[in-house]
């Protein structure tokens, strides 16, 4: 049996031990599934030793540790695939609104349903079995291979960045293998070529030092609720624009060339408009929804929260409202100066009534990698064999800041190659991975790797 036949063989398999990853709630921002986390990391390293890994260990870092493991025998000469991908999982709320329980993997019809199916443990898990099927038939694989798993990325990556610089050596490589994105359409192969980088504030005004009868003191004492609201408004112009002086000075423009090639790519608005659930786009003029949604900044209030929430009514004008606010960026855009900016115009265009305090959470790098590399070209043939159609290379407008990272600290460049679908629900409820795409990303990952090793 050769490698694809044994992974058309076990897609049962290795369909049973995806369910148990995702019964796992490894939700990383929140302290209570902390063991969770390392429970997901643990069974993780088993897998991979399972798989065929000689090396395989959890490795501590100061948040959620990082699973490591590495083959190399295909010798110096052979080129080394630094495999990345993330093991924990976004929060599952609003919890009232999936259809089946987020940690209770549950297949309908050809998807799986689950918080994490398509981001990024579906995803991650198809590299695992490739290099399973490779290692179980050739009893070797056709170039080295490196694993790094994260707990931390729907978090911000914390305690990447350190752990990359502290581990060069180990990490050396020649090209890093990602799928954390998605491709166009079940039948429309795509790679992604460009990220949006991402910063994340928190801002909380506060009005009076303690909570006040809006009865007593409403209409004389300002509300600090009514003027964050106030404060949002001002964060966009009538053309969608971003408002924050200097938010557009480092952009980088994109080219009639790139706009062109943007343009190719199949889009379908209606589907677009199904998919999302909204009435009709909205954004920054001049630009089509592509482009906004993948090539251009934006600007995002992510949760806001402040004053009286529980069922009921409460009279009472608050003492303190809060917002998170992220906003995306294009290459170019560096998060601390942007995230400097963003606070720089909250506190000029806050009234004098309230005080303003505003707090960095996370940020990272965009990236664009080469689009003409030898492991780009070998990703381009495996995707063209196994889904029988020639890729496009489209931007992506999420963040995947360790991207930018391995281009800096590793000098390496990465291939995104994605087998998520546009409709799989990431960060909502509902999430899904279609588990066609998972046999096929296996077998695309097996050709990528022995394409790369001719
Ligand atoms: N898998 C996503 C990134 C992604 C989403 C790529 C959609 C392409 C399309 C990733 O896990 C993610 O959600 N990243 C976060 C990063 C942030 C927390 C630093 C994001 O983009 O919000
Ligand atoms: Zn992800």
């Amino acid at each position: 049996m050769n490698a694809l036949a044994y992974a058309r063989f076990y897609q049962n398999k290795f369909l049973q031990e995806l369910q148990e990853f995702l019964r796992i709630p490894s939700v990383s921002t929140q302290p209570d599934h902390q063991p969770d986390v390392e429970r997901a990391a643990a069974w993780l390293c088993e897998q991979l030793s399972a798989a065929g890994f000689p090396r395989a260990d959890v490795m501590p870092t100061a948040g959620h540790p990082v699973v490591y493991a590495e083959w190399m025998g295909a010798g110096s000469d052979a080129p080394t695939v630094l495999i990345y991908g993330h093991y924990d999982v976004q929060p599952p709320d609003p919890m009232d609104e999936w259809k089946t329980p987020p940690f209770e993997p549950t297949i309908v019809g050809d998807d799986v349903f689950a918080r994490g199916a398509s981001d990024d443990k579906g995803q991650m898990y198809v590299h695992v079995k490739a290099v399973e099927a490779l290692a179980k038939t050739n009893g070797s694989l056709p170039v080295n291979v490196k694993c790094i798993f994260e707990g931390e990325e729907e978090c911000g990556s914390p305690s990447l960045t350190p752990f990359v610089h502290e581990h060069i050596d180990l990490l050396d490589a020649d090209v890093a293998l990602i799928s954390d994105t998605h491709i166009l359409g079940e039948d429309t192969p795509s790679i992604v070529y460009g990220l949006r980088g991402i910063v994340y504030v928190e801002v909380e005004v506060t009005g009076p030092d303690h909570d006040l009868h809006s009865g007593t003191y409403g209409g004389a004492v300002q509300n600090p609720i009514n003027a964050l609201c106030g404060m949002i408004a001002q964060l966009h112009d009538e053309d969608g624009r971003i408002a924050i002086p200097g938010f557009y000075d480092q952009v980088r423009d994109l080219s009639a060339e790139e706009r062109q090639a943007l343009a190719k790519a199949p889009f379908d608005r209606q589907s677009w408009l199904q998919e999302s659930g909204v009435k009709t786009d909205w954004g920054e003029q001049g630009y089509t929804i592509v482009e906004r949604a993948s090539a251009r900044p934006t600007l995002d209030v992510n949760g806001m929260w402040g004053g009286y929430i529980q069922p009921g009514a409460k009279t009472v004008l608050p003492s303190r409202a809060f917002a998170k606010i992220s906003m995306r960026l294009v290459p170019d855009q560096d998060p601390e100066e942007i995230a400097q900016l963003a606070a720089d115009y909250l506190k000029q265009i806050a009234p004098p009534t309230v005080s303003v305090k505003v707090r960095e959470l996370h940020g990272g790098d965009g990236a664009i990698v080469r689009r003409d590399s030898p492991a780009m070209q070998a990703a381009f043939q495996a995707y063209t064999e196994v889904f029988g159609r020639e890729p496009v290379f489209v931007r992506e407008g999420g963040s995947i800041p360790v991207v930018a990272l391995f281009q800096q600290a590793l000098d390496i460049e990465t291939v995104l190659m994605g087998f998520g679908l546009p409709d799989d629900r990431l960060h909502s409820p509902n999430e899904k991975f279609h588990l066609p795409n998972f046999y096929r990303g296996i077998e695309t990952s097996i050709r990528f790797m022995e394409v790369l090793g001719e």
